[in-house]
């Protein structure tokens, strides 16, 4: 799917909000449970620590503190907001939604909302579906949260997918605004190479002779997949939108491996200034990754108004996503 923002109203982000869990998980400690080593982590992912939520800490503890910040950001209430999306793949449970029980929590109880799955792109997802709600009057002002809890989900005596992954969660509030924030989405899925990322067991069809209930990752497979989507994703919406590298004042991709962000950012031309990093501490956080970049460029005086700024997510499904935009929010 690939589109610009027409003749729909211009839509933005007004709040940006981010949580990740106290504790921190240094590559050292991963190594009293797999056969690994600080340096072979740090050489092939670029990963030096990540954070890992409590036994009793759920995908709505995380999101609820983001929200409630990107809601202080936008200055509006909970109450404002009558869309609720959720980009995850580890919801508190099935159903109800995180989005549904964050609603509740925040006090939102005029919003439609409902959990989105699409692997570590989910956030882009999101964006794209609650741009286009707004976009066409259908909602007024949404709460578009990216947030995973992986720690909960991996094998911890699987040294191919503990190094790589974190918890966190981020949140953003979209509106509408004079002036195009949002310019155009690509997103895409191959479910044929879905095997080389995925859960089994947990959804409703079973798997004779395979009783693992963790991740699943072929890793070299995602890598290649990685570095091919990043680079096509990016070309093909700045190329839609009429916008070269050049133009980007910020690149945000996906961080799940420094070594694909690298490879990404050289063949796209970027220089290392203008393109986010922060895998280093907070590994791939899934959905929680492209909002807690985007956090991080605020903090660090490189996300300001007018900055045209170019993210693109990628993961399980196989899927992947490009938001480009001009950001419309005066920040610092
Ligand atoms: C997983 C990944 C870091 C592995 O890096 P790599 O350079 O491809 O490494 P390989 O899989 O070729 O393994 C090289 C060696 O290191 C070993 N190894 C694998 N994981 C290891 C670990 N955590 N610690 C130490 N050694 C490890 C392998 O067993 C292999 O040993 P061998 O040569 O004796 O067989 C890399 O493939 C990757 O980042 N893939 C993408 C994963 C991803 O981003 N997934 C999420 C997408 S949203």
């Amino acid at each position: 799917m690939i589109g610009t923002a027409g003749d729909g109203r211009p839509i933005s982000i007004a709040g940006l909000g981010c949580h990740v869990p106290e504790r921190v998980v240094a590559n050292a400690e991963l190594e009293t449970y797999v056969e690994t080593s600080d340096e072979w982590i740090m050489e092939r992912t670029g990963i030096r620590e990540r954070r890992i939520a409590k036994p009793e800490e759920a995908l709505s503890d995380l999101a609820l503190p983001a929200c409630r910040t990107a809601l202080e950001d936008a200055g509006v209430g909970a109450a404002d907001i009558d869309l609720i999306v959720v980009a995850t793949v580890t919801p508190d449970m099935m159903f109800p939604s995180t989005a549904a029980l964050l609603a509740d929590e925040l006090g939102a109880p005029d919003a439609a909302a409902y959990d989105l799955s699409a692997g570590c792109t989910g956030f882009m997802y999101a964006l794209a579906q609650a741009y286009g709600m707004l976009a066409g009057g259908l909602a007024q002002r949404a709460l578009v949260v990216g947030g995973d809890v992986l720690s909960k989900i991996l094998d911890w005596h699987d040294r191919s997918t503990v190094v790589l992954f974190g918890d966190g969660a981020g949140a953003v509030v979209l509106e509408a605004v004079d002036d195009p924030g949002f310019l155009g989405f690509e997103l895409g899925a191959d479910g044929a190479g879905g095997m080389s990322l995925w859960l089994p067991h947990s959804g409703s069809r079973a798997f004779d002779g395979d009783s693992s209930r963790f991740v699943q990752m072929n890793g070299r497979e995602v890598f290649k997949f990685a570095t091919r989507i990043l680079v096509q994703s990016a070309e093909t919406i700045l190329a839609r939108c009429g916008a070269s590298v050049a133009d980007v004042d910020l690149y945000v991709p996906h961080q799940a491996n420094v070594r694909i962000i690298d490879h990404a950012t050289k063949k796209l031309g970027f220089p290392s200034e203008r393109v986010v990093i922060n895998v280093d501490r907070y590994g791939n956080t899934s959905s929680g990754s492209i909002p807690l970049a985007l956090a991080d460029a605020a903090a660090d005086g490189r996300l300001k108004k007018g900055a045209l700024v170019l993210m693109t997510g990628m993961g399980a499904g196989l899927t992947w996503g490009s938001a480009l935009m001009r950001w419309t929010k005066e920040t610092g």
